[in-house]
């Protein structure tokens, strides 16, 4: 089955073609656009500019999808799209889209929640994953830790109390003036850190449980740069603002993963995935071996192109939920809750 995959929840405009086999979905075409230009001079997505720029984008990239896959759109078996949650404007583009496709060929269509999707982005290199599995989705606006016991189920068991994990690795790199997105930039300085700064004191609740808080890690990080002003302006390349992104890298993974251990014993979890944009950071992604493999847990981190917003997980995602009688009478759902 070749599905056509679309994404456009947040500032990503997304296309990909999959096949889906009886050993896994098969990467055939994964395209996208960047908006980091347009959004970087704000630090962060404005959501209107996403929207009208995803309008300029999305004809383009659906073709170039499938012109990478060699297949025109009457060779499609599927349409697979992100229904929701994201920002309305952005998702509107994608939707709409696809729903006209839908009318014009008749395809099979289906929307997708965000999240399955970015489950299913684990499907590509562990199709055969154990379940019951732990899902850490980790993004700019999700820190959250579910139970899945297949690929199209997700049950909340704890999320973040306040900011997401990505907001402290994006507002650290305002701070510091390293540019946006703000994870790339201080996975890289902190990978050329010679040493580390001063560690990050953990959070600790009053109710005493292994809960996730990143708000005062942004606090944490401006009291560190007002004390030490040069800091915001040294750059990329300063031994002391590479030692602090080490640091804030080394807080941020530990303290994701602090739960994963007792939960996945009370659970009875078989494997450990980890999907979403701060999935890609390199210290996670050691961190998460190690762990896996002391707890005997099978792991799944999704390749870094995989971890970010892209149309291959929705179209993996779609290949395994039942196609949606009428498209055209569906609508992007900006709140959309899982199970709907
Ligand atoms: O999943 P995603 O592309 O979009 C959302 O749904 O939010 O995630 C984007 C987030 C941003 O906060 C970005 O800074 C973060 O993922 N990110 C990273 C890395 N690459 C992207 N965070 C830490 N380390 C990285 N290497
Ligand atoms: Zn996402």
């Amino acid at each position: 089955m070749l599905v056509l995959g679309l994404e456009s929840s947040c500032d990503d405009c997304s296309a990909a073609v999959v096949e889906e086999t009886p050993s896994g979905p098969r990467l055939r075409s994964l395209v996208r656009e960047s908006q980091d230009a347009i959004h970087g001079p704000f630090g962060g997505v404005v959501p209107e500019l996403a929207a009208r720029e995803h309008l300029l984008q999305v004809r383009a990239v659906m073709a170039e999808a499938l012109a990478q896959a060699g297949i025109r759109l009457q060779g499609l078996d599927r349409l697979a799209v992100t229904r929701g949650p994201g920002l309305v404007g952005s998702l509107l583009a994608t939707f709409s889209a696809s729903k006209a496709v839908a009318w014009r060929t008749g395809l099979p269509w289906v929307g997708v929640h965000h999240l399955l999707g970015h489950l299913n982005a684990a499907r590509f290199a562990a199709p055969d994953l154990p379940f019951p599995a732990l899902v850490l989705l980790v993004s700019g606006g999700h820190t959250h830790l579910y139970l899945a016991q297949d690929w199209t189920s997700l049950q909340l068991l704890q999320k973040t109390r306040d900011d997401a994990a990505g907001e402290a690795f994006d507002k650290t790199a305002r701070m510091l003036n390293l540019g946006y997105p703000g994870g790339p930039v201080v996975d890289a300085c902190a990978r050329a850190a010679g040493r580390a700064a001063d560690p990050f004191t953990p959070p600790k609740f009053r109710d005493g449980k292994a809960s996730w808080s990143f708000s005062g890690l942004k606090t944490a990080v401006k009291l560190r740069v007002e004390r030490t002003p040069r800091l915001a302006e040294a750059g990329a390349s300063d031994p002391e603002v590479q030692g602090l992104c080490r640091s804030l890298q080394e807080a941020i993974s530990s303290w994701l993963l602090k739960p994963v251990p007792a939960l996945a014993r009370e659970q009875g979890a078989r494997s450990l995935v980890i999907s979403g944009g701060v999935a890609c950071n390199s210290q996670l992604r050691v961190d998460a071996a190690i762990l896996a493999a002391r707890e005997g847990l099978a792991l799944a981190i999704p390749e870094p192109r995989l971890c970010t917003d892209n149309g291959a997980m929705i179209a993996a995602a779609g290949a395994l939920l039942p196609p949606d009688p009428a498209p055209w009478i569906q609508n992007a759902d900006a709140d959309l809750k899982l199970g709907a």
